[in-house]
């Protein structure tokens, strides 16, 4: 790897002084036994940490971070663990997505503001990944990702079930009344049965994957079981690795280029990665100075196959994925094809080409060859037209093809509780035919931008054995859901987008090959429509949410807060020391 300019260390500007203020950074140090000679130049790495028991998916993290440590200090490194505000995707509410932005700021600060020459980052669960590398990147220090590993495969009654896949399947079969109360606590058991984040190929296993496409993470560092003992030696070689990248001044920048965010597009189209990672994705490249965009997904993904065959697009898990070959299998087959930048940098030190060429594929039923995929044609298609003038996105690996190109009537659900007061309701005027439409569930309606774009469908469709429509809403969708489900409709309902202006009984025309999505209304009846438009009341109006809501950017900008974009480097500022 090229080395770029010498710098001075920059933990030195707090541990190299021969002050007063040197004597304040090292003797509270040392309060808990830390010897002299740790303060001898050498790179200083902060574990920046996410372990909470609010967290589940990320409750062993201690363990990963003391095998961080250990490299650490086996390469000549001084290691300094810290918390950081953790976001766990089940329990904390409204979503975790709107806790996004301010985790990072959390992040990005810690490591401004601390002696750190570089920083091995812990994320998992899904929120975890990108707040972290959005704050990591705007202080652009020397940076490694681990992810904390995937679940084992749930097992309940001889098959194999898939955490959030399953929970929306199970949940349809109890309301459609085919499964028993019984049976639904004993699925409880059943799917959660080891440490690690959601073992399909929702949000946290497509983030674990985008960091190991990327390069900001370590080889393998996509599946590995978070209980494979795989997993602690990744931990652990990105320890000793993180001390010879600050010794190289090899910031984040370096590695997070256009090439990798390329790369990375490619790879989510792949694996059938979620929905969520475009806005992730635009998020942080755009806080590196990498102006990606909405229609880079589509152009990007246009001609990739689906080749991993995981729930919620196939049917195996993230275990298997492993035991396969692993996303390295993966990187390979793009590689091969055309459909991978080479000579993008990765933070081992080699190209990500060097790290996956040789990658060997251990069953051909997980992870497909490119020439005989799993699915054709699956990249994220980025719609446009009168109802999504900035955009709007759906996924095709986890939608119905009969349903791509369909034009139905309308049923309007004017926020998430009027769905929930109306959707059971055996009087709602609705067919299988119709189109639901959800508004005020984006960044700024729900806030947050809540997962509920695969709405439930209504039971009487349920029961005639109906198990998709087309829906659409400003709303995301959880990784590990499916379906014919528009999301990220841009400009949202609550920022007075088309959206807004939807009637039940209107028709709407959706045709994924042709990239389109129309209200098939008069603009002179919107107009009349759009005069009489109110925007909602926000649900609180102080703190951090109305920072959030006052600032908070459309999905299609990465639903970053306006002042976030963009880094401010390494510096600390009206540093009087
Ligand atoms: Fe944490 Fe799914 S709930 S990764």
């Amino acid at each position: 790897m090229a080395k770029t300019k010498k710098p001075q260390r920059r933990s030195a500007q707090w541990f190299g002084r021969e002050d007063i203020y040197g004597f304040i950074y090292r003797s509270w140090v040392k309060n808990r036994g830390v010897p002299q000679d740790q303060f001898d130049g050498r790179p200083v790495i902060g574990i920046c940490n996410t372990w909470s028991e609010l967290t589940p998916c990320n409750t062993h993290f201690r363990v990963i971070a003391e095998h961080v440590k250990a490299g650490v200090l086996e390469a000549g490194g001084f290691p300094l663990e810290f918390p950081v505000m953790s976001l766990g995707e089940t329990l904390l509410r409204p979503t975790a997505m709107l806790y996004r932005n301010l985790a990072s700021m959390d992040v990005e600060e810690s490591i401004r503001g601390n002696p750190l020459d570089g920083v091995v980052l812990l994320m998992g669960c899904d929120k975890t990944t990108p707040s972290l590398l959005m704050g990591a990147a705007s202080v652009d220090l020397p940076a490694i990702g681990v992810s904390g590993g995937p679940m084992l495969s749930g097992k309940y009654r001889g098959t194999d079930i898939g955490s959030g896949t399953n929970v929306w399947s199970m949940s349809e079969d109890l309301r459609a009344g085919k499964i028993t109360l019984e049976e639904f606590h004993e699925a409880e058991s059943c799917m959660h049965r080891s440490h690690g984040h959601c073992m399909t190929m929702g949000t946290a296993s497509t983030m674990a994957s985008m960091v190991e496409a990327l390069g900001v993470g370590m080889p393998g560092n996509a599946a590995i079981p978070a209980v494979d003992a795989r997993r602690n030696v990744l931990a652990r070689m990105a320890g000793r690795r993180i001390v010879e990248l600050v010794k190289e001044n090899v910031p984040i920048s370096r590695i997070l280029t256009r090439a990798a965010f390329e790369n990375a597009i490619r790879v989510n189209a792949a694996i059938g990665g979620s929905t969520n990672a475009v806005i992730h994705l635009i998020a942080l490249a755009r806080r590196i100075g990498v102006d990606l965009k909405l229609e880079d997904w589509d152009r990007l993904g246009r001609g990739v196959h689906t080749l991993v065959n995981l729930m919620p697009s196939g049917k195996y898990l993230m275990e298997d994925l492993y035991y396969a070959g692993g996303l390295p299998a993966v990187i390979r087959e793009l590689g091969e094809n055309g459909l991978l930048d080479k000579d993008a940098l990765t933070v081992n030190g080699g190209t990500i080409w060097d790290n996956n060429k040789d990658a060997p594929c251990w069953n051909r039923d997980v992870v497909f060859p490119f020439k005989k995929p799993f699915k054709k044609d699956t990249g994220i298609a980025v719609l446009r037209g009168n109802l999504c003038p900035d955009g709007a996105i759906v996924k095709p690996s986890a939608a119905t093809p009969a349903l791509m190109k369909h034009r139905g009537r309308a049923v309007v659900f004017e926020n998430i509780e009027d769905l929930h007061k109306r959707i059971d309701d055996p009087k709602l005027d609705i067919d299988e035919r119709c189109v639901m439409v959800l508004k005020n569930c984006g960044p700024k309606g729900y806030p947050g931008m809540a997962e509920v774009g695969n709405m439930p469908l209504p039971p009487k469709l349920l029961k005639k054995g109906i198990t998709d429509m087309v829906r659409i809403s400003d709303a995301r969708m959880s990784g590990t859901a499916y379906g014919t489900v528009v999301l990220h409709v841009a400009p949202e309902a609550a920022a007075g987008g088309p959206l807004a202006l939807v009637e039940n009984g209107d028709m709407i025309e959706l045709d994924v090959a042709q990239r389109r999505l129309e209200l098939m209304v008069p603009e002179k009846e919107l107009a009349r429509r759009r005069a009489k438009w109110k925007a909602p009341e926000p649900a609180l109006k102080r703190g951090y949410w109305k920072l959030y809501i006052d600032h908070v950017l459309q999905a299609s900008d990465g639903a970053d807060l306006d002042f976030l974009v963009g880094k401010s480097g390494p510096m600390v500022p009206r540093d009087n020391h």
